[in-house]
């Protein structure tokens, strides 16, 4: 059996290896920094809309002083910034994003089937690449709803009712369900709630994790250890 990483809690990275890999540069961090920033936003509005309290400021309309509707589709617009900047000046970053989400490699499976025991001990099945096949699926999942989110939340700012406006609300409101879903579990992940992801908020907070928590995560990427 191919050997797999050290369990989460059982390294002493200070011990064996004192430096750190770094994971994501400032740029990237930035990214993710203002994407979720600008989806709290609308996540936070937009079940305020859903929830029927158009009517009543809620405390971001408040502060911004305007409408719940005016903050929603301002930060809309924002969203779509943030997305088209990403795709531009981040072309490079977008690229290496897109290649290693859609990579697949022998052992991916492998990789699902022991992900449970993974997540609960940190001994999860060895795979390539810069991103584990959990977060491969997850990053379409969220591209996609995104994506949707962006493109029937514009229809809607265009349309003034009528069938289509009808059906973009429809469909806007149910990638919203399946974007609460993925924050949600995405939230649960980097909180370190699972002992197997413990320390992997630090690879999008400070951008370096210790050496011990790459090799448990991304072997593919983590430098080997001294001697092997
Ligand atoms: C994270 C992304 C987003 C989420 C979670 C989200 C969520 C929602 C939700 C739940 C509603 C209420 C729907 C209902 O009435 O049942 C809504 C309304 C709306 N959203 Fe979004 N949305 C997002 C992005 C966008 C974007 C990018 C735009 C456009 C730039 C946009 C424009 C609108 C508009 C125009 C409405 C109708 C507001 C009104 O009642 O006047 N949304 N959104």
């Amino acid at each position: 059996m191919r050997p797999t990483a050290a369990p989460a809690g059982t390294e002493r990275p200070e011990a064996s290896d004192p430096g750190r890999v770094v994971r994501n540069n400032g740029a990237t961090r930035a990214f993710h920094a203002a994407t979720f920033l600008v989806t709290s936003v609308l996540l936070a509005t937009g079940w305020w809309l859903r929830a029927g309290n158009e009517g009543r400021p809620s405390a971001l309309a408040d502060l911004f002083g305007t409408p719940d509707t005016e903050v929603h589709r301002n930060a809309g617009w924002v969203l779509v910034g943030v997305a088209a900047a990403g795709l531009t000046v981040g072309v490079r970053a977008a690229w290496t994003f897109a290649r290693e989400t859609a990579r697949v490699d022998r052992g991916d499976g492998r990789w699902f089937l022991r992900w449970p025991w993974g997540a609960a001990t940190g001994r999860f099945a060895p795979h390539r690449g810069h991103f584990d096949p959990g977060q491969r699926i997850a990053n379409l999942a969220f591209v996609a709803t995104l994506g949707t989110l962006i493109v029937t939340g514009v229809a809607m700012t265009t349309l003034s009712g009528g069938p289509t406006f009808a059906t973009m609300v429809r469909i806007h409101r149910g990638a919203t369900y399946v974007l609460t879903a993925l924050v949600v579990g995405h939230v649960l992940v980097v909180s370190g709630v699972l002992p197997g992801y413990r320390g992997a908020w630090r690879a999008m907070v400070t951008g370096r994790v210790t050496r011990a928590t790459a090799r448990r995560l991304w072997p593919g990427d983590a430098p080997r250890e001294p001697g092997a």
